[in-house]
Formats: structure tokens, sequence, C-alpha cells
């Protein structure tokens, strides 16, 4: 096949990964745990062109900047070094995320091009192969690869890929408060959390125990449980973030208060807590019953949306090209 097209989603995790032991294999410094959603897909398509000379890329039809599309190059790279192909390629991304929504768009963009890329380029790659693959691309594209709840192990190279993780069910309320860009992205917040932070060594380990902790909770499918971990974890990143030299602050004022209105809802008797990726919007988590109730309640922090557990990266091209679902992952969602 020499023109795949594939979809992905984004996902949000309940156990953060921040940190990276290798920078160029993208091997995380501890495993994660995350919700891969069913809304904001990214559709992708990889269109070999021998005879061209580099390698396109737009972003919903508009010519992509210098850096996405030098990552997406050097992506491409490694997809064509296993193929022993040196054919360039155009590809076209379609995402459903809105530019201002406050999500980064990065891992479901590199799980559709590493499943649309591997397709293209005729390699055979099932959900660990493409996992470890689309990990490459952004680290957390490793987790969107897979339906639902997904945990990425760390390790080296073979072992850090994300696999499905049965837990309990639950929902998200996504809670946009702000739609500035952010001024440091999370691949140079990293580098500057690693290198500066006096804290950086507890966090490793402290990652892994919550890691432990949170698959425990899965497996007694215990939502109140994950949810404490859940909001733990993401005070302890914004912690170690916030202790950076210089000092990186996500979480705006409106993010402490929606922080602080969930810690309300709890004690009054609705059950929900909070998480907060490298930007100030908070999501927010709770069983699937009370969700409507939980985003009527922020609803006057800000724009709020409720979003479920989604499907793993999918191929939308059969052989002969024809548009033709296939699922690389069973949905062991939620
Ligand atoms: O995959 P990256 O480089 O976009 O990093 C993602 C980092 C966080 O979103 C803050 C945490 C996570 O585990 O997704």
């Amino acid at each position: 096949m020499s023109e795949a097209a594939a979809r992905a989603f984004p996902n949000i995790a309940l156990v953060k990964y921040w940190g990276k032991r290798d920078t160029s294999l993208i091997l995380p410094v501890a495993g994660s745990l995350s919700l891969t959603l069913d809304t904001y897909a990214t559709t992708t398509t990889v269109r070999l062109d021998p005879d061209a000379a580099a390698d396109s890329f737009t972003l919903n039809g508009v010519p992509g900047a210098a850096i996405p599309t030098q990552r997406v190059t050097r992506f491409l790279d490694l997809v064509r070094e296993r193929a022993g192909s040196t054919a360039r390629a155009r590809v076209d991304s379609l995402s459903e995320i809105p530019t201002d929504a406050g999500l980064a768009s990065s891992a479901a963009g590199f799980a559709a091009l590493a499943v649309a890329a591997g397709a293209a380029y005729g390699l055979e790659l099932d959900a660990r192969a493409l996992s470890r693959l689309a990990r490459r691309g952004s680290g957390s594209a490793a987790r969107s690869i897979i339906a639902g709840l997904a945990v990425w192990h760390a390790g080296d190279d073979a072992q850090s890929f994300a696999e499905p993780v049965r837990g309990p069910e639950f929902t998200m309320i996504i809670l946009t408060l702000d739609r500035s860009a952010k001024r440091v992205s999370s691949r140079d917040a990293m580098v500057r959390t690693a290198h500066t932070s006096p804290f950086y060594d507890g966090w490793i380990s402290s990652t892994a125990q919550t890691l432990d902790a949170a698959l425990a909770a899965c497996r007694a499918d215990d939502f109140t449980a994950l949810g404490l971990l859940t909001e733990l974890h993401a005070l302890r990143m914004h912690a170690l973030i916030q202790s950076a030299d210089p000092p990186i602050r996500y979480l705006k004022p409106a993010s402490i208060a929606a922080f602080d209105r969930v810690e309300e809802l709890r004690a009054a008797g609705l059950e929900c807590y909070a998480t907060a990726d490298a930007g100030p919007n908070v999501v927010v988590i709770a069983r699937p019953e009370d969700a409507v109730q939980v985003a009527t309640e922020l609803a006057v922090l800000g724009e709020t949306r409720v979003v479920g557990p989604g499907p793993g990266a999918t191929l939308l091209t059969d052989e002969a090209g024809l548009t033709d679902e296939v699922g690389l992952t069973d949905g062991a969602a939620g």
C-alpha cells in the first residue's frame, strides 16, 4: 500500500509522564496511566511520493510550520529505515481539537501518523510495535494507540509500550479556562525540570509508587482510590515543574480555583477529582452517572465538555485503499 489513512484520539493521564531518561528513544523515567478519549480525533493520510525531494505536511489544510514538519520528517525517517525505503511522503492531517481548547494534539497526531505511515510503507506492526513507534514521535502518543485506560511502561526500547488495563468506569469533564498557547513546551520544560529541580529524584521514585497504587485501584475497580491518586499526582507534577530554575508555572489562578471547587463538590458529596497537564486547563473525572451534574457545577468557571473512553488508533484504509475501519486494539475501555 502506498497510501493509508488512520484516526486516533487524544489521551489524558491520571498518573503523569514527566521526564525522559533517554531523549532520543523517548524512554520515560517512570510509567504512566491514561484514558484515551472518544472526542477530538486526528485523521491522517500518508501518501508515498517517490518523485518528491522532501516530505510535505499539512495540518487542517494549511502547510505545517518548520518545526512540526521537521518532527514529521524525523518520524518518517524511522519508518523508512525499517521499511528499507527512501520514498518521501505527503502527510495530511485533520485535527478536530480546536487549536484553542488547551488540549495537546501531539498524542493523537503521532498515534495516527504511526498507524498510517506504518501501513503506507508496508510495515506489519501489532499494537505493541505501533505503541513503541508512536512513542518516538511524542511520548504520550504511545498511549493513544490503545483504547480506553492504558498503562505505558517505563523500561528499555523494547519494553516501553502502552497496553490496555481494566479499571473502574469513569467520565472526564474538560474544563477550558484559558485559551492562550503555553509559553514553555512540555518537551523543553521536562528537560529544565530534570536538570534543575532538587525534587526530581523524589518525583521519579514516587511516580513509580503512585503508578503501582493506581494499577492496584484499577484491579480493585476502586474509583475513589484512583481519583485520589489522580489529583495527588497532578499536584505533585505541578509542584515539581514549579521547582525548576527558572520556575515554570502552568497553573493559573483559575486553575487553582477549579481544584478548590472540585474539593468543595467532594465535601458536599459529589465525587470528582481534578488533574491538569502542561497548561492551565483542568480535567475532572467523575463516575458516569455524576458527570452531567459535575459539568453543570463547573460551568461557572469555564467551558465544559463531557468526554468518555474512546477507541485506540484505527487504520481507515484496507489493501485496496477503501475506507474500511479496522480496529487495531480491542476495547478494554474504562
Ligand atoms: O508527550 P508529551 O511530550 O506531550 O508530554 C505529555 C506530558 C503531560 O501531558 C503533561 C503528561 C502526560 O502524561 O500526558
